[in-house]
Order: C-alpha cells, then sequence, then structure tokens
C-alpha cells in the first residue's frame, strides 16, 4: 500500500520533495504541465478560522486543475455540533479525494491525518503555515533567484508563520534571522529541530540587528487569529514595526514580505508595503500556484 501524502508541515520533507512540489507549482503557472490533472477530484475545504486568501486560492485552484471543492464550515456542519475528528476524518474519505483544514492546533490536524484515508492539507493551524511558506520561497526565487544562502529577517511575533519560516530556511538552506521580544519568542521546538538540523537561525530582540545586511524583509500581524492580548501584543510589538529606516539597514535590492491580511501603521508603515521592494501581492498570487503544486503531488497518481 502507497502512503498517504499528507502536507502537514515543512519539517516533514526532504529538501528534495519539497523542491519537487516547488517546480510543480512553477510548472502548472507557466503552462509546462497543462490540461487538467486532477479532473473529476474533490477537495474538502474545513475552515474552523476566518480566511480570504487560502480559501479562495484552494478553491480556484482545484478547478483550474479541473477538480472542485466542497467547503465545511464548524457552525453549519456537525463536527461544530460534537461529530468528533475521527469520525469526521473517516466520511470525508469515503467521499473526497484530500482535505484541506485550516484549525486550531496541530494535534486537531494530526488526529485528522490519522483517521483520513486521503491526503491531509494544513492551511494554518496555531503553530503553523506552510503553503503560506511554499509561496513565499516560490515568490523570493522569481524575484531574486535561489533562496540558498540568502539571508530572511522575520519582524515581530515568532508566531505560526514564524515557525513555518525557521522549517523553510532548514530545508531550502537560508539564514533566518529572528527580531522578536523576549515575551513573544519563536517555538523552542521549531527552534530545537532546526538546530538538530543544521539550520542557520538566530533570534535577537534587536530590529536593527535584524535587519542589516539582509535580503529580505518580513512582517505579519501582531495580533493572529485567536489572540485575545491586543494590547499588550501592540506595545511589546511596537519596537519591531517594520519602516523605511528598518528597510534602509537590509541590502539595497532586499525585498519586503508580508502573508497578509496587513495592517498599515502597525506592523508595517504604508510606504514599505506600498513601496517598490514589496512582494506582497506577488505572494498573495503565489498562494494559488504554490498551492497547485501540492495539489497535484498529493492528489494525482505521480
Ligand atoms: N495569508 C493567508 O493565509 O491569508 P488568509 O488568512 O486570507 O487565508
Ligand atoms: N499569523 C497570522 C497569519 C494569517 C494568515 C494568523 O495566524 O492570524
Amino acid at each position: 500500500m502507497t502512503k498517504t501524502k499528507h502536507f502537514l508541515d515543512l519539517n516533514k520533507f526532504s529538501t528534495q520533495e519539497l523542491r519537487t512540489i516547488l517546480s510543480y507549482g512553477s510548472k502548472l503557472k507557466s503552462g509546462e504541465i497543462s490540461g487538467r490533472p486532477l479532473e473529476g477530484k474533490s477537495l474538502a475545504m474545513i475552515f474552523e478560522k476566518p480566511s480570504t486568501r487560502t480559501r479562495v486560492s484552494f478553491e480556484v485552484g482545484i478547478s483550474q486543475l479541473g477538480g472542485s471543492a466542497v467547503l465545511l464550515d464548524p457552525s453549519s456542519s456537525q463536527m461544530g455540533h460534537g461529530e468528533s475528528i475521527a469520525d469526521t476524518a473517516r466520511v470525508l474519505s469515503r467521499f473526497v479525494d484530500a482535505i484541506m483544514i485550516r484549525t486550531t492546533s496541530e494535534e486537531i490536524l494530526h488526529e485528522l491525518s490519522q483517521y483520513a484515508t486521503v491526503p491531509v492539507i494544513n492551511g494554518l493551524t496555531d503553530e503553523s503555515h506552510p503553503c503560506q511558506l511554499m509561496a513565499d520561497v516560490m515568490t523570493y526565487e522569481e524575484h531574486r533567484g535561489s533562496i540558498a544562502g540568502k539571508t530572511v529577517t522575520w519582524c515581530g511575533d515568532g508566531n505560526n508563520v514564524a515557525t513555518s519560516w525557521i522549517h523553510a530556511a532548514t530545508r531550502f538552506g537560508f539564514e533566518l534571522k529572528l527580531a522578536t521580544p523576549p515575551e513573544l519568542a519563536p517555538s523552542q521546538v521549531a527552534l530545537d529541530w532546526a538546530k538538530s538540523e543544521g539550520g542557520n537561525i538566530s533570534v535577537t530582540h534587536s530590529i536593527d540587528e535584524g535587519a542589516r545586511g539582509s535580503d529580505c524583509i518580513v512582517a505579519d500581524t501582531w495580533v493572529s487569529m485567536g489572540d485575545k492580548d491586543a494590547a499588550n501584543r501592540h506595545n511589546l510589538l511596537k519596537p519591531y514595526q517594520v519602516d523605511e529606516r528598518v528597510m534602509g539597514l537590509a541590502k539595497d535590492d532586499a525585498l519586503f514580505m508580508h502573508c497578509l491580511p496587513a495592517h498599515r501603521e502597525e506592523e508595517v508603515v504604508s510606504a514599505v508595503i506600498d513601496g517598490p521592494q514589496s512582494v506582497v501581492f506577488d505572494e498573495a498570487e503565489n498562494r494559488l500556484h504554490a498551492q497547485k503544486g501540492i495539489l497535484y503531488w498529493c492528489m494525482s497518481n505521480l
């Protein structure tokens, strides 16, 4: 029996596997892989948190590949009324060819993948956002060539997206500097994993130290979905705002990236996110192309 091809986290893949999946995305984007390779296939999409990009890019992506999507909103499905994750996984596996889930905890994602007999894709949890990083690496490389050996600086909360940057840096071979307040440090589990795999990751509390000489400055919201202490986070994160001065510390050709949604004049000033170094809308578009690569990898009989 072949192993079910889940897409749960970047650290579960080898560099070569991630490069293969990314190349499918690029080839689907360029037309080198064409046609409707997922004709007749169905994708269930479960959203326990809000979404614009993830929802639209998966729905449009599967349809461009010849398949279709079914949306499950926990409040209007039995998931939100007591049916277990295990039973939901077993039932959905009888109807669809893959399941994408955006959920709170890694435990729910892993339980779903344990009981599903079709591929499960992580569309964001409180702990990680691997699909985003596939799009981000694709975007960086379209603009500047291979990301291997470059330096990327994360500014702000050591959150779910930061963890996926740690995984990506380790697998794609770039240096990652995380400039975070001590109170909102990145996941120690992710840092320990990166260390054990030889990743070049450092944590600083100084945004200047982090940004100096960097090839890419990255920001994310100060208050992620589900975070409750907004006022405290604003206080802690104010010194980590990306403005023109911070961009000026990076290399002249540094890019600015942000997974969106953005909050102008909070984590980033308008002059930067709307400025010439920003590639945030290419990043958003590449959610579609990178995820088509993921869908193609896990749903076609490769
Ligand atoms: N970047 C991202 O995942 O956006 P959504 O929350 O809109 O899906
Ligand atoms: N860190 C953010 C990312 C949104 C795409 C959140 O989890 O809300």
